[in-house]
């Protein structure tokens, strides 16, 4: 939070956001709570969640950026900025006050001459000059943002898009503040499309709690006197093992466990952890749809990546195909894996970082797997 704040307070914005980490850190979770605290310096927070849809063409591109834009500028006047006709309007015109509306917005992005870049640049640059004066800036907070792609066979490159117009008002100075939250494959897909990136944004990437804060997370909403639900260290252990400091997994196993000590509960017996129950549901309500939808040649390469010791933090593709030699049966070539690997990425199953090293993009997916093979 309190980096995130620190970039509330420049002025030119040369620093952008991408806020990253696996499944489940809390992402979300932390850009809503930082949107109180920056509104409350003075930004205008415009976005959504990105979909895959918004990121098919430049045209939805922009368009998704005008419609986010239109709901926080609906109600600026237009102001004009010299005795001009205002851009987008083929009159002078005689009614009212113009509104910077999503159809003001639209015109001015229709009207604008060259590629979808300049448009957008010009519109953003309209409702600069239009900013109220009192607000510090716009700020533009979009989830989900891995979704976000170039596709070079339909010449369609709204990544780029996106990565140019912010470089290039930011040069002049417009206070647009650009926060892109999504997973690891994020930040390496941002560079790839624009060496600059690196430069352009500030990287945060949210870990795991660590012990004290994952006994915190579960113990605090325990120790209520009323509340009917006691961990021993015991439990607590386990839990926190289990959920490897996940905030999800931590509420996931703890909604559980509260349930099954509630029923459990009764004159004499001691509650128990129904652990073995738990991890059975949360492989069914959480891990399941992902493997489902690997083809079996992937879940053979999963498989071995899942025996690797260090599985859950890096691995590379000599150790995958040094390891499947090993297992015997059909193995893999350095080739055949670094293409599989692509193809996992772009599924969301693993990512590459900086250095050429892969991870699993979704938490604790080696335990869920190893299990999937203990089962069969
Ligand atoms: N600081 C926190 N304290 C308590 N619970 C938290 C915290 N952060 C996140 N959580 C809980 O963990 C869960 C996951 O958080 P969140 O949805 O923000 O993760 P995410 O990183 O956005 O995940 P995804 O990659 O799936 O979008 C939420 O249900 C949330 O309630
Ligand atoms: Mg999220």
């Amino acid at each position: 939070m309190a980096d995130f704040i620190k970039l509330l307070s420049q002025q030119p914005v040369m620093q952008n956001l991408v806020l990253t980490g696996l499944r489940g850190v809390g992402k979300t979770v932390l850009m809503e709570t930082a949107k109180p605290r920056a509104l409350s310096a003075g930004w205008i927070w415009v976005g959504t969640d990105l979909s895959e849809t918004s990121s098919i063409s430049e045209t939805n591109l922009a368009t998704r950026i005008l419609t986010d834009l239109s709901v926080a500028t609906s109600l600026w006047e237009y102001r004009r900025v010299s005795n001009t006709k205002p851009i987008g309007f083929e009159t002078e015109p005689t009614q009212q006050a113009i509104m910077l509306n999503f159809d003001t917005l639209g015109r001015i992005y229709d009207h604008t001459p060259g590629l979808p870049s300049d448009k957008l640049k010009k519109v953003l640059l309209v409702v600069a000059e239009n900013l109220p004066e009192k607000n510090q800036g716009i700020l533009f907070a979009y989830d989900e943002a891995q979704n976000l792609s170039d596709h070079k066979e339909t010449a369609q490159y709204p990544l780029s898009l996106l990565l140019d117009v912010f470089q290039s008002i930011q040069r002049m100075n417009v206070p647009f503040l650009l926060v892109l939250a999504g997973l690891p494959t994020l930040f390496p897909k941002l560079v790839e499309s624009r060496t600059y990136a690196e430069r352009m944004f500030r990287v945060m990437f949210l870990d795991s709690l660590d012990h004290a804060a994952s006994r915190e997370a579960i113990m605090v909403p325990i120790s209520r006197q009323d509340c009917p639900v006691k961990l021993g260290d015991d439990a607590l252990d386990l839990i926190i093992r289990n959920s490897g400091g996940y905030p999800y997994f931590i509420q996931f196993i703890c909604k559980e466990v509260y349930d099954a000590f509630i029923q459990q509960y009764g004159p004499g017996a001691a509650p128990t952890v129904p652990l073995v129950e738990i991890m059975r549901k949360l492989d069914t309500d959480f891990f399941a749809g992902r493997w489902a939808r690997a083809t079996d040649r992937q879940r053979e390469l999963l498989s071995v990546i899942a025996g690797l010791d260090h599985c859950d933090s890096e691995f590379t593709v000599q150790q995958i195909v040094d390891a499947s030699r090993a297992l015997g049966g059909k193995p893999f070539s350095n080739s055949h894996v670094s293409q599989m690997l692509a193809t996992l990425g772009a599924n969301g199953l693993v990512y590459k970082n900086r250095y050429g090293k892969y991870s699993f993009a979704v938490p604790l997916l080696g335990g869920f797997i190893r299990r999937q093979l203990a089962d069969a």
